[in-house]
């Protein structure tokens, strides 16, 4: 006989109609929130991505959500400062297992965004508080199109669940089982490092070992060059077509798709 692990308990989900951002509504409460709640909004007046952008989302077609981790004494495990990408690693993976798990085949770009068929189906703000070595806590924010279908034209390559399968989703059921993936990739350490993270980080890594083009930020020089990995740090390690590799924090490379 079989003995299966029980469920994941699934994280305490907070909707709220309407916020500026559910990053800020988090922050404004932070002390008042347990390790693993998550706020959701219907929608923000202003949602926020990377790079200082902000993020688009039509009012109750999207998730766009914010969970609070704690680590050390009332949550995860104490986390190194110098390790933090590791929550990069398993919240990118948590999102690709639920995404899957609704049939819908997804890479990991480099760093935390989730494309399906070269377009971008989720985007995520992660937003670490350091005390000393260690991260204290972080706020996760994450954006998934789901019922979506039509977009501002000066977004970049944006698709949705919907327009992936044709299917119309439950916004409420969705993030269930989205959270029920994180806490199942929390649960198994994935934000550890030398945990099997990183490996199936890789697997899932966006452009591995393709020859692309990519721009050097700020300055926007064009080169080409292949991904041959990420540092334990989070920097995207690249190969250009002398066989030399170069690192690059986020802010310093762009991709050409
Ligand atoms: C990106 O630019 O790709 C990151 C987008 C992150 C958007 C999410 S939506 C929920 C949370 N609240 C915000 O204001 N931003 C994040």
């Amino acid at each position: 006989m079989t003995i299966s692990e029980p469920a994941p308990k699934p994280c305490s989900i907070r909707w709220v109609e309407e916020t500026d951002s559910t990053q800020n509504e988090i922050l404004k409460h932070i002390d008042e929130y347990d390790n693993m709640s998550v706020v959701a909004a219907r929608y923000q007046t202003s949602g926020r991505g990377q790079r200082g952008n902000s993020w688009h989302s039509e009012r109750g077609l999207n998730m766009t959500f914010s969970m609070l981790l704690r680590f050390g004494d009332d949550g995860l495990q104490p986390l190194r400062a110098l390790d933090q990408f590791g929550i990069t690693r398993a919240m990118t993976l948590a999102v690709c297992d639920y995404l899957e798990g609704e049939g819908i085949n997804c890479m990991i770009k480099w760093p935390n965004d989730i494309y399906a068929r070269n377009r971008k189906i989720c985007g995520m703000l992660i937003e670490n508080i350091l005390e000393g070595e260690y991260v204290s806590r972080s706020i996760v924010g994450i954006g998934l199109n789901v019922n979506q279908k039509d977009f501002p034209g000066q977004l970049l390559n944006p698709t949705s669940m919907a327009l992936q399968t044709g299917k119309d989703y439950s916004l409420e059921n969705g993030l269930e089982k989205l959270c029920s993936s994180i806490v199942s990739c929390l649960r198994k350490g994935y934000y550890m490092p030398g945990s099997e993270a990183k490996a199936l980080y890789l697997d899932r890594l966006y452009r591995l070992g393709r020859f692309e083009d990519y721009a050097r930020c700020p300055g926007g020089e064009v080169f080409n060059a292949r991904i041959v990995g990420v540092s334990d740090e989070g920097k995207l390690i690249v190969e250009n077509r002398k066989g030399e590799l170069e690192k690059f924090a986020f802010k310093e490379i762009s991709y050409i798709i």
